[in-house]
This record gives C-alpha cells, structure tokens and sequence, in this order.
C-alpha cells in the first residue's frame, strides 16, 4: 500500500510479538516488518501473525535491519533478558560483569550501525531493559534527535499503578492521572502529589482513606517479578504500551504518556510524564514533586547515571 506508515520491531521473541500483536490488534495505521538474527523464529512468528489477518488487516513481514532504518518508528526489544525474578531490571547492566555490558552496548550498536543510513524523522524506541540506559545509548550511537529516541520506561508502571487504583476507587483507569516515574526498576516512584481523579487530587479521594500508598508502589514494583516467577518473562503488558506509543506517534495524538526520555537538566534519560506524538517528545510536562518525591528522582537519576557512565564510550 503506498506512502503506508512502516514499524519496525527489532527482536522477534516474545516481547516483540506480543508488541507486533497489540499493534495489529490496535489497528495502528502502518505496515510492520519484524527483524531477528534466528531465521526460523522470525519466519514462525510472521506466519503466525498472519493467521491473525482475518480479524485485523495489518501486514507483518520478515525485514533486515537496514529495512527498518527507513521506518517510521523503529522498536528496539532484542537484547540480553533478566536472569530470573531475582535480578533488577534497571541494575541489569550493573550486576553483571563488564562482559554484559559489552554485550549490551554491542548488540545495540550492531543493530542500529545495521540500520543506518536511519531516515531522519525515524523514531526509535527502546524496549528492552534496562531501557533508561539503552535509550541513552540508542541516541549517542544512532545520531538521531534526542526528542527521537524514546524508551518505554514508566508507561507499563503508570499502567500498573492505574488498574490496582481503578480497582481501589471502583472507577475506569482513564478518570486516573497519576505517573510512575524516574526509573523502570528499582528506584521508580509514583508521583502521588500531583495525582488525580477527575478534578479531585487522588489522595483527597474517600476510598484512598488509610490506603496504605507503599504498599501499592511495592505492588506496582513488584509485579513484572511475579510475572517472571511464573512464566520467565512479560510481554503483554508491555505490547500494550507499545502499541499505544505507536498510535500517538503514528496519528500524531499528543498524548502524554511517562517515558524514557531525555533530561537536559540531568543528562540523561529519565521516565516522566511527556507529550508524545509524530515528532516523538512533543514537549515535557514540569514535574511538580513534593521534598520527598524531589529526593526519590535524584537517586534514580544518579542509579542511571551510573550505568550509562559504566557503558559510556
Ligand atoms: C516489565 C518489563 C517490561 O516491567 O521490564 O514487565
């Protein structure tokens, strides 16, 4: 179909699937090719996508990397995964020996490199964990705009913390505004001084009365673990929030989602709240934190930081 939008997804395991799925099944307005180095793993989850063409029209095929350079949105998922429930998504590249890190830094810079020449206006967004790192590392080797290079960060946090609300308040998790941002591990933190409902701040609400707020970030922190626990990996959570990116970018919604994206007053990626839309980081919403919620935002930043500086070249 000519002049059709084009998606790229880079890694064709679980998680890009289960990416490429949601974004048939959300019907984003675009053609979509799935690049993988395992020949037979790409052929069978193409194939298998298609039995889904009755139902939604979107063609997925088989591409190369430098198919997906000329994309308009380009999602990164390959890349090496959590050992086991045990292990930290964001530490991933800090708990492993400098071998990993290499092997992080090299797949990514393999893929991209493989990419290039990237169309200009591409957006590129990272995937795989821990992906407030690989986002920083994605803009220095792909050489796009920082407003190009986005991760997913927070988004599947924010959407976590949202079902287990709607669920608290006996409402739809569209009446909820509230974020989780900093990091997509460890030291992400819910911004509940600035979260609503309707008009009404969230934690004024009756039903959050003696609601133990901790707790519920524990919750949201701990879920994608007990998802590993039990099956190894996540993927339709996150399949969902990529297919929503795409269909803001794509349709140019300017929703505001909690991303990945770049800080020029930290130097370097971090997840919070952003409009998003054709040109990827349309524009930053200003964080309004309480002391508290300041302080948790500096130690995420400072962990990622590190990380970025341990892989910096
Ligand atoms: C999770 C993965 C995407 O949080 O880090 O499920």
């Amino acid at each position: 179909m000519p002049n059709r939008a084009k998606i790229a997804i880079i890694g064709a395991g679980a998680v890009g699937a289960a990416c490429a799925y949601a974004c048939m099944l959300r019907r984003v307005p675009a053609e979509l090719i799935m690049v993988d180095v395992v020949e037979s793993t790409l052929e069978g989850q193409v194939l298998d996508l298609s039995d889904a063409n009755f139902l939604t029209p979107m063609q997925v095929s088989k591409g190369t990397n430098k198919e997906a350079g000329q994309c308009n949105v380009i999602i990164i998922t390959a890349g090496v995964k959590q050992r086991d429930a045990n292990e930290p998504r964001s530490e991933l590249i800090m708990t492993h020996d400098m071998q990993l890190i290499e092997r992080n830094y090299k797949v990514l810079k393999s893929i991209i490199d493989g990419m290039q020449p990237i169309r200009k206006d591409a957006i590129l967004m990272l995937v795989s964990n821990p992906v407030d790192v690989l986002a920083f590392l994605a803009h220095k080797i792909s050489g796009l705009p920082h407003s190009q290079v986005i991760g997913s960060g927070t988004f599947l946090d924010s959407m976590r913390l949202r079902g287990i609300l709607a669920h608290q308040l006996g409402m739809s998790e569209n009446a909820l505004h509230c974020y989780v941002m900093g990091e997509h591990g460890d030291r992400q933190f819910v911004g509940w001084s600035s979260a609503s409902v309707g008009c009404v701040r969230l934690c004024d609400h009756p039903a959050m009365r003696g609601v133990d707020l901790d707790a519920i970030e524990q919750q949201v922190m701990r879920k994608a673990y007990d998802i590993i626990e039990r099956k190894g990996a996540t993927c339709f959570g996150i399949g969902a929030c990529v297919a929503s990116l795409c269909d803001t970018i794509l349709n140019d919604l300017r929703d505001v989602r909690p991303i990945s994206c770049w800080s020029e007053e930290h130097q370097c990626y971090v997840s919070r709240p952003a409009v998003v839309g054709l040109d990827g980081v349309h524009a930053i919403l200003d964080l309004v934190l309480n002391e508290k919620e300041q302080e948790r935002l500096n130690k995420a930043v400072q962990s990622i930081q590190a990380s970025c500086q341990t892989c910096d070249k």
